[in-house]
């Protein structure tokens, strides 16, 4: 099959069901049709419900699956998950088996536990979720040379600071898939010189900056996972099908990747998190000594970071990058969460 956007895509499903279930399944089931295969699930996701509808949907998708990583589930064996899991959606063969969040230390019993899945024949690929640098080696070291894929955030604002990660990745043939390509999008605000080539680009062909932002992952051989809420949008990405060769483009989205990278600051009265139901503003704040010994601790006792913690030391003062703000320490802070996203 000759490639198109659609199969270079991968379908998240952790807002399945959010807003109208379905629109959202139409845009499955016409993603199936044209010929897009891969799916991301998450056992977590509306706990469990969203392989439900995976399953009743009765089709031959490539799925991308993920165990709980809650620690009431923790003494669950890693088998026993993966059986619940095809049970759920209703597959007999996983293609990716990942892990979530790496909460838990890398640890060669651990590694060997996930390889021997493969050998029931009903796992093709195993890959490591939300990891560092240092833990997508180890585990590579572990399995034997084994990982097959990693599921990092990605996307136009923080590739920069993940490009060590990319390159070990494409040395040892390790696909990438890449959340969150287009979510930061709106919260974003640019320079000029930024503003300019973003109308330029938008004037030339047609797109957004949505379009662009997806358009600079497929262009980095990343595979984005995107939610697509209904046909509408999925239409409009389609329509970007006749630019994946265009290497114009591809140096223009580039070069603004290289300006957005040094100046780009959220709005933070555009940005919120839910935390007990309340709407917790981001405010600009300099992480203190203390703060930022927290994060080390957090990073200690879980021996690894919930989520990648990527800081930034400008002048005297460290800020927290994009997308790591959900990072169980600043929740900890226990006061509002105060962070900027560069
Ligand atoms: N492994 C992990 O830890 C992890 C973490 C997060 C996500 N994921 C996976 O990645 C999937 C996708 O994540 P994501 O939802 O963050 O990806 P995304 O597609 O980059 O972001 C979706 C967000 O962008 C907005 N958006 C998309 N298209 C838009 C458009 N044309 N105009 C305006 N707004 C637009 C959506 O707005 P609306 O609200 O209006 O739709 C939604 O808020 C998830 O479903 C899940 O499968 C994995």
């Amino acid at each position: 099959m000759s490639q198109t956007i659609v199969n270079r895509l991968c379908l998240g499903t952790g807002d399945l069901l959010k807003g109208n279930l379905k629109e959202r399944i139409d845009v499955f089931r016409k993603f199936y049709l044209d010929g897009g295969r891969l799916i991301d699930t998450a056992r977590t996701y509306h706990d469990g419900k969203s392989l439900r509808i995976i399953k009743k949907l009765n089709l031959k998708f490539n799925i991308i699956a993920k165990p709980s990583y809650f620690i009431k589930d923790d003494k669950i064996p890693l088998k026993k998950k993966f059986d619940e899991y095809k049970r759920l959606c209703g597959y007999k063969t996983i293609d990716f088996f990942i892990t979530h969040w790496p909460n838990e230390a890398i640890s060669k019993k651990k590694v060997k536990n996930l390889i021997k899945l493969k050998k029931y024949r009903s796992l093709k690929n195993i890959g490591l979720g939300n990891a560092r640098l240092d833990e997508i080696k180890k585990f590579h070291k572990f399995s034997n040379k084994n990982l097959n894929a990693v599921e990092i955030e990605l996307n136009i604002f923080n590739f920069y600071f993940q490009k060590k990660i990319l390159s070990f990745c494409k040395k040892n043939n390790i696909k990438v898939f890449g959340y969150s390509p287009i979510r930061w999008s709106k919260y974003k605000s640019f320079n000029n010189k930024s503003l300019k080539l973003i109308k330029k680009i938008s004037k030339s062909y047609k797109i957004d900056f949505i379009d662009i932002s997806l358009l600079f992952s497929l262009y980095k051989n990343i595979i984005p996972i995107i939610s697509v809420k209904n046909l509408q949008r999925y239409n409009k990405i389609k329509k970007l099908d006749k630019f994946i060769d265009n290497k114009i483009l591809k140096k223009e989205i580039f070069n603004l990747e290289k300006e957005i990278r040094k100046i780009e600051i959220v709005d933070p009265n555009k940005i919120w998190y839910l935390i007990n139901n309340n709407k917790v503003k981001l405010e600009n704040i300099n992480f203190n000594f203390d703060e930022l010994e927290m994060i080390k601790n957090e990073i200690k006792i879980h021996k690894s970071a919930l989520k990648p913690i990527l800081l930034k030391k400008k002048g005297r003062f460290y800020r927290v990058l994009d997308g790591k703000i959900r990072c169980k320490a600043l929740y900890d802070l226990k006061k509002k969460i105060n962070c900027i996203i560069l």
